[in-house]
């Protein structure tokens, strides 16, 4: 048999950046060995939820497991209903059924839309991994739009208007995500409203990832863009973050109020086609998920209390080391390191781009992963870190936090250290880069 020959667009693409990450560890674990470290990698690179799933939707799963046939390609209309009255209760969003679709996790529902709603992709940088690659895969225009640290890399309206005066094109998207990964801000009501303004001005198409909503570490002041721009934004959320359930590969994508109709016929046509329907099983479980069950409120406020505590307490550690200029993140679970105050160490250290930047982390012995560079949609001479706060073990830090309930700084930062040490020698680790760095000792050993 010759080679098998592939599409083009595959070669577009590369495998995500933290999986890259995964492969890397477990390559330099192997190489490692030679040299005698028998230690592990501090896990700042991987966003996965520490927690359990609640159990509420667990066992509506189980319960769930004979309903075996096909089902709707828009979403059942209980779990459409059930989730238009979640974000009508959460988000203050409207509380139509016909307005929500259910589609494979976010991430699917994102690449479901590129494929229909034309128009180029405006993203704002430094960047969640998932967009680029898949306008890449699909062949659409994209810009990545640089941010600024002064402004907490949050887009201002006037660094977004001053853009699309200079673009072509009857229609544009753009993508804003709040909480950010990997910076962990939240857009406030006044940005949210200011963005809006231009928006409306450009006729601009708003896809509003807002998967990390309720993990909003002041959940009081959490404002969603559908409310503030309804007519042009689609709403992602899914099970993945809050309910702590990727793998369950559900999202929800509530749509704006210009062409609902047609927009939701051209989603169902494309799912029909592709997948016919998300598992039906994982869909009735979700009803549980969705429809108002305190269990699951009494979830969302524990869980969202240990991110603060983990969140604020590695943020405090990092923001010690000199020359790092660090994020302070307000929601989801990743803060963003600033590597550019040592750029001259690092390019004398050899670490010539910022995907070398990962690599160097990795290195003997300070075994350090994060991600950096394209994965984040950086320039090449810019050097940033994702730092993902999610290393401990979910399940026991959830059952320690309802005995010890800590109270105070001092009391969450001792809980922190005593449940997340891993985290903890984590930055340790990486004061002790920044130092040989700054000290011009750094040598990069693989072996
Ligand atoms: C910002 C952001 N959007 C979307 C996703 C993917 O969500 P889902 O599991 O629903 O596809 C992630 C997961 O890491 C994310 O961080």
């Amino acid at each position: 048999m010759k080679n098998i020959l592939f599409e083009e667009n595959i070669e577009q693409i590369e495998m995500p950046e933290n999986l890259a990450i995964g492969l890397m560890v477990a390559r330099q674990h192997e190489k490692c060995s030679t040299v005698g470290c028998d230690f592990d990698y501090f896990g700042f690179a991987f966003g996965q939820s520490p927690f359990h799933a609640p159990e509420p939707l667990v066992r509506a799963l189980q319960e769930a497991a004979g309903e075996s046939g096909y089902a709707d390609s828009e979403g059942i209309f209980e779990l459409r209903e059930a989730v238009a009255g979640f974000n009508a209760r959460h988000f203050g969003l409207n509380g139509d059924a016909g307005r929500i679709i259910i589609g494979p996790g976010t991430k699917g529902i994102f690449f479901l839309l590129f494929s229909i709603i034309s128009g180029d992709v405006i993203i704002p940088v430094p960047s969640w991994i998932g967009y680029a690659p898949q306008a890449r895969f699909l062949g659409k225009k994209y810009h990545p739009l640089q941010t600024r640290p002064e402004n907490n890399y949050k887009l201002t309206a006037e660094e977004l208007e001053k853009f699309l005066v200079t673009l072509h094109g009857e229609q544009h998207l753009l993508v804003l995500n709040s909480p950010h990964n990997p910076t962990g801000q939240v857009y406030s009501r006044e940005e949210l409203a200011e963005l809006a303004s231009v928006c409306r001005k450009f006729g601009i198409i708003v896809f509003s990832d807002e998967i990390y909503a309720l993990t909003t570490f002041d959940i009081a002041s959490y404002t969603s863009m559908g409310t503030i721009y309804p007519e042009g934004t689609f709403v992602f959320n899914g099970l993945s973050k809050d309910r702590s359930a990727g793998g369950y590969r559900l999202g929800t994508c509530h749509l704006p109020d210009a062409d609902c109709r047609k927009i939701s016929a051209g989603l169902q046509k494309l799912a029909a086609t592709m997948y016919t329907n998300i598992t039906t099983p994982v869909q009735r479980a979700a009803v549980a998920a969705y429809r108002e069950n305190e269990e699951i409120e009494e979830y969302f406020k524990v869980t969202r209390e240990i991110h603060r505590i983990m969140g604020r307490t590695l943020h405090d550690l990092f923001a010690e080391i000199e020359g790092l200029r660090v994020t302070r993140p307000d929601g989801g679970f990743y803060f963003y390191a600033d590597f550019n105050l040592l750029g001259e160490e690092l390019n004398h250290a050899g670490v010539t781009d910022s995907n070398g930047l990962s690599r160097a982390l990795l290195s003997h012995p300070h075994h350090i992963a994060t991600v950096t560079g394209d994965a984040l949609l950086l320039p090449a001479d810019n050097f940033g870190a994702r730092i993902a706060y999610a290393d401990y073990n979910g399940r026991k830090v959830y059952v320690a936090y309802l005995a010890e309930q800590p109270r105070g700084r001092k009391a969450e930062a001792a809980f922190a250290g005593k449940y997340a040490p891993l985290m903890f020698d984590g930055a340790e680790a990486v004061s002790e880069f920044v130092a040989s760095l700054r000290k011009g000792t750094l040598e990069l050993k693989w072996e």
